[in-house]
């Protein structure tokens, strides 16, 4: 197991890259499936998840050339239309290729994805959607399984915007027999950047970014050239990184309209943020008021940037609540910044931080993806070095993060 050793900053300056989005690129890498022709992908980061969804489609029948951060790939033919366990057991969103699947070859066969740290997370709203188009879904020895001679389009409404039921809806609908209605769809950026991706081979979608999807099914999908949004979560992080210390950081390569909920928190804690083109610029003076957060889906405070936003409140003058309303279970990196100093109580879906001035190096460990970087931010603000372990779950979505942090002068080694 690999670990982190990271010690603490007094000042932050210079600037940091943002690379193309994890949760943008997994689903188009499984659209290009829904094409027998080339799909060309730039500004594709090289992430731990990414490569799982290589292995996936290839193993269905991809062709896949990387040649740096650009892909090219080929589905000639889909060979088999069902994802191995070994690959989907390791990440949840390999689910997306159930859509392109049953829309390619009118079945798709997945392992059940089960939960994770972060809570149960169902797929009835995936399977909802599969049935309304009139799929016949079925459980069996760990996979499910939906079967369709022909997709037919129909009006969906989602008991919840989830973002990964209006993916897989969106991309089964893409060639099915006229027109679907995705309601009280999910408007994240990601859901607009997969549209973008569909539409560029030919399908027939509007109103993403809306709650309200059409799409009318078209017979064929071609191939197309695309590149990948900036990674909205990894910029958020940077910025909240930046406000924890005394600092001037430019954060680069950024789309600043998807970051509105956060600015408004920074600036709210007293933090200056400025726009300069595709860039933001993060400047602090060390000082941070409390402030209260509630998570909701997009255009609300993103689920994803709690944990991080949590390490910062921990250094706020004041008391704090967060309350986490997409997740369940999303408070395990509490205990671990508590392990440091930090002075959090949970009651519920609710989470109330005392401000300190310091927080104290630790041993600590890295219980998922978002809660991993949380920890890196809070090492840097420690008294001392601080240990963080099983940082694999931060290489599933943080492309060459300790390069990027030494480039700013940051200590941290991976031993
Ligand atoms: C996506 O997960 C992201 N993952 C998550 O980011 C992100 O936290 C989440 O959206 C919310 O923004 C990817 O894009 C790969 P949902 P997803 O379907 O699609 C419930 C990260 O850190 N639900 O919108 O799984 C579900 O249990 C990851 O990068 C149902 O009840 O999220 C959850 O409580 C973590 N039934 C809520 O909806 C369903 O069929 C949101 O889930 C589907 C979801």
């Amino acid at each position: 197991m690999q670990k982190y050793i990271i010690e603490p900053i007094k000042e932050l300056k210079g600037e940091i890259e943002v690379d193309g989005a994890k949760n943008g690129i997994l689903p188009i890498l499984a659209a290009s499936l829904l094409s027998t022709e080339p799909c060309v992908i730039h500004r594709v980061p090289s992430l731990k998840d990414v490569s799982v969804m290589l292995e996936i489609i290839r193993h269905v029948g991809a062709k896949v050339e990387r040649n740096a951060n650009s892909l090219n790939i080929t589905v000639p033919e889909i060979k088999d239309s069902e994802a191995p366990y070994k690959y989907v057991s390791q990440m949840r969103s390999s689910f997306d290729v159930m859509g392109p699947l049953l829309a390619r070859t009118g079945l798709a066969r997945v392992p059940l994805p089960g939960g994770c740290a972060i809570g149960e997370r169902p797929i009835d709203l995936h399977l909802k959607g599969f049935k309304a188009l009139g799929a016949e879904v079925e459980f069996g020895h760990g996979f499910v399984q939906a079967k369709a001679d022909k997709l037919v389009g129909a009006d969906i409404y989602l008991d919840f915007p989830s973002v990964g039921a209006t993916k897989n809806i969106m991309m089964a609908a893409t060639m099915a027999e006229g027109v679907t209605i995705i309601e009280n769809a999910a408007k994240e950026p990601e859901i607009v950047d997969l549209a973008i991706f569909l539409n560029k081979m030919g399908a027939k979608i509007s109103g993403s970014g809306t709650q309200t999807i059409r799409i009318t099914g078209v017979d064929e999908l071609k191939g197309c050239e695309h590149s990948t949004l900036p990674d909205r979560i990894e910029a958020g992080t940077f910025l909240i990184m930046g406000a924890m210390h005394k600092s001037n950081l430019l954060v680069k390569n950024v789309v600043p309209n998807h970051l509105k909920p956060v600015i408004a928190k920074l600036i709210e804690c007293g933090v200056t943020i400025e726009e300069e083109g595709d860039d933001l610029r993060v400047i602090n003076d060390g000082k941070i008021n409390a402030v209260d957060i509630t998570t909701l889906p997009y255009p609300g405070f993103p689920t994803d940037l709690q944990a991080p936003f949590m390490a910062l409140l921990c250094l706020a003058d004041g008391n704090s609540t967060i309350l986490e309303t997409v997740f369940e279970n999303r408070f395990s990196h509490v205990s671990e910044l508590n392990r440091m100093g930090a002075q959090i109580k949970i009651e519920g879906h609710s989470a109330t931080i005392k401000g300190t001035t310091k927080l104290q190096s630790a041993d600590v460990k890295a219980t998922d993806l978002r809660a991993g970087a949380a920890l890196v931010l809070a090492a840097l603000a420690a008294d001392g070095a601080t240990t963080i372990h099983e940082i694999h779950h931060i290489d599933r979505g943080y492309n060459e993060l300790e390069k990027k942090l030494r480039n700013l002068g940051i200590s941290i080694s991976r031993v």
